[in-house]
Parts: C-alpha cells; sequence; structure tokens
C-alpha cells in the first residue's frame, strides 16, 4: 500500500515539474515572438511555444545559422554599435526615376561609395551585407537602383557592397545561376554576413524595409505596385530575398537548371523548406516596391521546363547549386558605384 502511494505521489510530483518546465517556456516564447519585428509568413496560428521549438532546434543544426552577430571580431572599442533601426530612416520614399539620369549624375550623389563599397562613418554596422543584381541589357534599370539603392542602404547604416552580376553572351538568361556566381565571387572579397539577392527592376519604397538579414531566410517583397501591392501567391520568395552565408550554403544556393524565366525563386523556397526554415517578412506597408516598366526581354522567355524541374528538386538539390556551379569568370571590374561581373555560364544541357 505504501509503495503504491509513493509512487503516486511521485508521479504527481514528476506533473508538476513538467506543468513548471511547460509555463516556463510559455514565458520565454512569448517573449522571443514579440522580439521579432517581422510577420511570419505562414498567416496560420503558431504557438510561440511551437516558434520556441522551431528557433532552437535550427539553432541546435548549426551555431552559425542565427543572425549573424554584430561583428565582434574587428573591436574597435570606441566605435558603437550601429542601431537595428537607423535614426536617418525616412520612412516612405518619394522615388524619381529622371529620363535625363546618367551614372555621374548618380556617382556626384554618393561621394561616399568606393569601389561599390560603403561603411558608415559614426558608427559599425550590424552585418556586412552583400547586394547581388543579376543583370544583362537593363542598363536603364540598373541605373535607377543604384540611384536609390546607394542612398537608401547608407540611411540604413549598412556595411555594403553592390555586386552586379552579368551574363556574357545571349543563351537564355539564367538568374538563379548568376546569383550562385555572385555569392562565389563576392566571399572571395569578403567574408559577408548577408546576401540580398535582388531583381534590377525593383526599387524599394520604404526605407524601413531593412536589407539585413534574420535569424530565418527573410522576403522582403510582400508587394509591388504592378500587382497593387499584394503578395503574387502564397509561398513566393523572388524579387527580393535576404539569406545569411550559411542559410545560402545550407541549401546548396539556386539550381543551375533554369533557363528563362520563372520558377528558380519556388525552388529555392522548396530547398529553404527542406532544410526545415520558415520564411519571414516584414509587414505589407513597409515590404512595397515599385517594379520599373518593362516588356519582357528576349533571352528571358518563359521558361516551358519550370513545371518539370520543380518536381525534381526534391531529389537533386543536394547535388544542383552551389557545388555544381561551373562558369568562366571574363572579367571583375571594380566600377565607382559597384562591382560589376562579367561571366560565361554556358548554356542549358539537354
Ligand atoms: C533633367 O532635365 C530636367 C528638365 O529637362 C532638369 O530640370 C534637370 O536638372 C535634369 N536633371 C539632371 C540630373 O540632369
Ligand atoms: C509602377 O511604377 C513605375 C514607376 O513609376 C511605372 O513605370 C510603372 O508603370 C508602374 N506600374 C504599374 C503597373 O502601375
Amino acid at each position: 500500500m505504501m509503495g503504491v502511494i509513493s509512487t503516486f505521489g511521485n508521479f504527481f510530483c514528476r506533473i508538476r515539474l513538467l506543468f513548471i518546465v511547460a509555463v516556463c517556456l510559455m514565458i520565454v516564447g512569448w517573449g522571443g515572438f514579440y522580439v521579432r519585428d517581422v510577420t511570419r509568413y505562414t498567416p496560420k496560428y503558431r504557438s510561440p511555444v511551437d516558434n520556441f521549438w522551431k528557433c532552437s532546434s535550427s539553432e541546435k543544426k548549426s551555431e552559425d545559422n542565427r543572425p549573424p552577430p554584430v561583428m565582434s571580431t574587428q573591436t574597435e572599442p570606441d566605435v558603437k554599435i550601429c542601431p537595428v533601426l537607423s535614426p536617418e530612416l525616412k520612412g516612405v520614399l518619394q522615388l524619381a526615376f529622371p529620363p535625363n539620369l546618367s551614372l555621374e549624375d548618380v556617382q556626384k550623389k554618393c561621394p561616399m561609395v568606393n569601389n561599390g563599397h560603403y561603411q558608415p562613418e559614426t558608427c559599425r554596422a550590424q552585418q556586412k551585407v552583400a547586394i547581388l543584381i543579376p543583370h544583362r541589357n537593363r542598363e536603364k534599370h540598373l541605373l535607377y537602383l543604384l540611384d536609390n539603392l546607394h542612398p537608401f542602404l547608407q540611411r540604413q547604416q549598412l556595411d555594403y557592397a553592390i555586386y552586379v552580376i552579368h551574363q556574357a553572351g545571349d543563351e537564355k538568361f539564367n538568374r538563379a545561376k548568376l546569383l550562385n556566381v555572385g555569392y562565389l565571387e563576392a566571399l572571395k572579397e569578403e567574408k559577408w554576413d548577408c546576401f540580398i539577392l535582388h531583381d534590377v527592376d525593383l526599387v524599394p519604397e520604404n526605407d524601413f524595409n531593412t536589407y539585413l538579414c534574420d535569424s530565418e531566410p527573410k522576403h522582403l517583397v510582400v508587394g509591388r505596385n504592378a500587382t497593387g501591392y499584394k503578395l503574387r501567391y502564397k509561398g513566393y520568395f523572388g524579387g527580393v530575398t535576404a539569406m545569411t552565408r550559411n542559410q545560402f550554403a545550407m541549401v546548396n544556393g539556386y539550381s543551375n537548371n533554369y533557363w528563362g524565366w520563372g520558377g528558380e525563386d519556388d525552388d529555392l523556397h522548396s530547398r529553404v523548406e527542406f532544410e526545415k526554415m520558415t520564411v519571414v517578412r516584414p509587414s505589407p506597408e513597409i515590404a512595397r516596391y515599385t517594379m520599373i516598366f518593362h516588356t519582357r526581354d528576349t533571352g528571358n522567355e518563359v521558361n516551358d521546363q519550370r513545371m518539370q524541374l520543380l518536381r525534381k528538386v526534391s531529389k537533386v538539390w543536394k547535388t544542383d547549386g552551389l557545388n555544381s556551379c561551373t562558369y568562366k569568370l571574363l572579367s571583375v571590374e571594380h566600377e565607382p558605384l559597384y562591382i560589376n561581373i562579367t561571366v560565361d555560364i554556358g548554356k542549358p544541357h539537354h
């Protein structure tokens, strides 16, 4: 009889202990939930405890998976760390696309940019950020983007460089492979913490949309003027995306096999899900872009094989990506406002 009672006592004691642990976890979970300044992309409700476990389990996988911490290695003790939200932010921006704008005009406006690179003067940036822009025959778009992006990034007090990756030749455009090349080449110059994968024709409308990486891959385009500022579809991951060096490496970058328009961003989204990461987005009022008008370029026709490719992602992603990205580097030029990488990425093989 005594034995039974003490077993019962023990049992209740354990239940109570479990309860206390659960309450503690709830508190920690709620705390973490409110600290994040981003909304989860999954509309369905997630309990904060789920979030807590999600964060802790992905952190376990790799130390380096957290948002790159403030660079503690370059210690200059008298230099303060820049805040996450810079005091220089303006909010909603009045964008202008003057027809007679020239590269020299933009250069004059950005005297502090040196070989495409900028560092804030008064504080040490949160992260070192490489902006990667795949490009071919869109000189006017690139000019407008540089004109808007440089002041935007400087107000955000980022330590950043802009890389333009230019596809040589007239094979079909391969945005994804160019971004892989940009990632690999940029890392030869600096140990960037964060990569912004940026379409050339999208200009941000609000500088509270910070070009910093998060503990999860971040999608920065919720809306654009061309779509009435609505998310194109649930799971959309294109346009402008922020991933840490390690997040991008974990998913093996993009596939190299998407030639022509479409599909490569959905492929990347699948990779992110395979690695059990969750896409986060800033709020829709902030994550707004203007899409500079254009017609579909020749050489970037819709890729009609994209559905077939997307069906194979789960089988091929570990061998198709950064680790299989072969290319011939033609030149790396340090222009005043950007680093111009010209590359021969070959052609589709079928
Ligand atoms: C562009 O042209 C307009 C009027 O034609 C002029 O007012 C403006 O100063 C010019 N801008 C630049 C950057 O040359
Ligand atoms: C979006 O804004 C740009 C720049 O003002 C303009 O060229 C383009 O036509 C707009 N697109 C739509 C669909 O309104």
